[in-house]
């Protein structure tokens, strides 16, 4: 009994992080997609074009070319950060994250 409670707890623990990354797609696709898309004003673009590091300097040292203060806050960029640096060049799953189209 004790382990099944054990289990539940752990899964409850797990479940917001799952949610997170789900977040981080969808805010990817929507946001970034606005203008990364085809047919779009900036060509497309996907976390396997960076390592992890230096996705998190690219923002955080503004290099991104365009403003994005209108389109996007300060915590939706992050969870887009943490997005981009699990299917970053270097991270386990590389392709398995979802483009803008
Ligand atoms: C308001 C439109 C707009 C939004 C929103 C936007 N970008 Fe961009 N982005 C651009 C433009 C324009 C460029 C420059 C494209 C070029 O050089 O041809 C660019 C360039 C880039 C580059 C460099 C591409 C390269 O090949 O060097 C990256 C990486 C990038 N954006 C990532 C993102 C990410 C991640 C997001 C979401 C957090 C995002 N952008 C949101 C317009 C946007």
């Amino acid at each position: 009994m004790k382990k099944v409670l054990l289990c539940l707890a752990l899964a409850l623990l797990v479940a917001p992080s799952i949610t997170m990354a789900s977040d981080g797609a969808g805010l990817f696709v929507q946001k970034c997609g606005a203008c990364h898309k085809r047919g779009g004003t900036a060509p497309s673009v996907n976390p396997a074009d960076k390592a992890g590091v230096v996705w998190k300097k690219y923002f955080s040292r503004g290099r991104h070319p365009e403003d994005l203060a209108a389109t996007i806050n300060d915590a939706e960029l992050e969870t887009v950060i943490l997005y981009l640096k699990a299917h970053a060049a270097d991270s386990d799953q590389p392709a398995a994250a979802v483009i803008p189209k």
